[in-house]
């Protein structure tokens, strides 16, 4: 028996019929439906159109099957069409013509656009609390790496010293940012469909302000025929995922090179990596591939989403129907890649004495330029004195660190005696002067920020 049986002669074709059951995946929203179904029965008695002795017992069987759901979710399935269809049999089998009462006024598209928005202001806050433990690991790695240091690179070519604490609070920069943009998700997700119907609005008297409250919104959507149809809190949701796996993967990504073997500037801990059937001296960062590797997936729910919505005609079309699926399967990733950067993240160590090893040499020529513009020489200038010196120690396989002090003047006049100890990694990172930088004190500053941000984030 389907909520729409009436107007059909036969019962439906189970190759159409089954093919749109929903009940499967939105059993997910049943703590939501109940809860919207409990206020929206609350408002049919306030306007009149429940008894109050009809309401109560809507609202009693509602709550019991609400603590049955919550009991047993095992309970929570049949061969109801969606989770609308099971809570409505659930009430009716429990209340009888009360439970018949509940749906006047209400359209199952208002519905399950409130549901989803309620789950979505659920789950969301979880994974802000995941985002805020990944941007603590990374600060208490930037804590324990001290004074250590690394290259930083460009077209993944050396550029400049720059301290680990650094680099790990560049990713933490970015992740913090996906926080903000799940709270904006959340936000887009804040409106009360109900009181739209089906598409043309409902003709009870609900004070769909005072239902909003109840609900925990703050805003009631502002034309009926957009709600029916408006799934863009979807999509600013899947943007959010989207968004914040890039970072992920991008961290992955840093992290596959910076423990392998030819880099070797961080250590995989055993308990975050895997082995290979035949190599015997493997260590797979496969946790990380795998963050990489879901990135493709959570943007081809964003990518496949967007391209559901672009041809629907005004109104709610059944094609909406995908929303859940590609809502719960972006959340399960972004949250089960959270999880796992977090455990590989906090099991990392470092280095120091290889990473530092690598962040000496030529990419200091930056810094000898610099010295040469402190003594007055156009940076230009300086760029080609400094190129030429790079080119003549490449092809004798040295570095700054060995050029006796005749050789830094046959270079130029301008070398001073203490140009050398301008040519160490040490002295690179304490020339930077913004609070940007990689400069040891701005680093403190930056990580005891990130810190406050992490007790109270935004
Ligand atoms: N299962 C449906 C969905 O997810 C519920 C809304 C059904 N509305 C309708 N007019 N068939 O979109």
């Amino acid at each position: 028996m389907t909520l729409w049986s009436g107007r059909f002669d036969t019962a439906p074709d189970p190759a159409a019929f089954d093919f749109g059951i929903s009940f499967g995946f939105d059993r997910a929203l049943f703590e939501d439906d109940v809860t919207g179904s409990i206020a929206w029965a609350e408002a049919l008695a306030a306007a009149g159109v429940l008894s109050a002795a009809d309401a109560t017992s809507i609202v009693n069987a509602l709550r019991e099957i609400l603590e049955q759901g919550r009991r047993d979710p095992a309970w929570v399935a049949g061969p109801d069409e969606d989770v609308h269809s099971f809570v409505e049999r659930q009430l009716v089998d429990r209340v009888g013509d009360a439970g018949r009462r509940l749906h006047t006024g209400r359209s199952r598209n208002e519905q399950v656009s409130l549901d989803l928005r309620l789950y979505l202001r659920r789950r969301i806050g979880l994974l802000q609390q995941a985002v805020v433990k990944v941007v603590a690991a990374c600060a208490d790695q930037a804590e324990q790496a001290g004074a250590a240091m690394m290259p930083s690179y460009t077209h993944l070519r050396r550029a400049q010293p720059v301290l680990v604490a650094h680099f790990f609070l560049s990713h933490a920069s970015a992740i913090r940012r996906d926080y903000g943009r799940l709270v904006t998700a959340a936000n887009e997700a804040d409106a009360l469909t109900l009181g739209s119907g089906a598409i043309a609005g409902t003709s009870y008297g609900v004070d769909t302000s005072l239902l909003a409250r109840k609900l925990g919104f703050s805003r009631v959507v502002s034309n009926s025929m957009d709600a029916s149809s408006d799934r863009d809190f979807v999509a600013s949701f899947l943007y959010s995922v989207s968004l914040g796996m890039v970072h992920l993967s991008r961290m992955a990504e840093d992290l596959i090179i910076f423990t392998g073997e030819e880099y070797g500037f961080f250590d995989l801990a055993d308990a975050s990596a895997t082995g290979s059937s035949m190599m015997p001296q493997k260590k797979n960062p496969d946790p990380l591939e795998l963050v990489r590797g879901k990135t493709g997936r959570a943007i081809g729910r964003l990518t496949g989403w967007l391209a559901t919505m672009k041809g629907l005609p005004g109104g709610y079309n059944k094609d909406l129907q995908e929303d859940k699926e590609t809502v719960f399967d972006a959340e399960k990733t972004y949250a089960v890649s959270l999880a796992a950067t977090h455990a590989v993240v906090s099991r990392l160590s470092v280095n120091a004495e290889r990473s530092g090893r690598a962040a000496s040499g030529l990419l200091l020529a930056t810094d000898v330029a610099d010295y040469l513009v402190s003594r007055g020489m156009p940076f230009r200038r300086a760029h080609e004195v400094v190129g030429a010196m790079v080119r003549r120690l490449l092809a004798e396989g040295r570095d700054f660190s060995v050029m006796s002090m005749a050789e830094w003047r046959e270079a130029s006049e301008m070398f001073g005696d203490d140009a050398p100890q301008a040519a160490t990694a040490l002295a690179s990172v304490q020339a930077r002067r913004t609070p940007q930088s990689t400069n040891p004190d701005a680093v403190r500053a930056a990580l005891n920020a990130c810190r406050a941000w992490v007790a109270s984030p935004s």
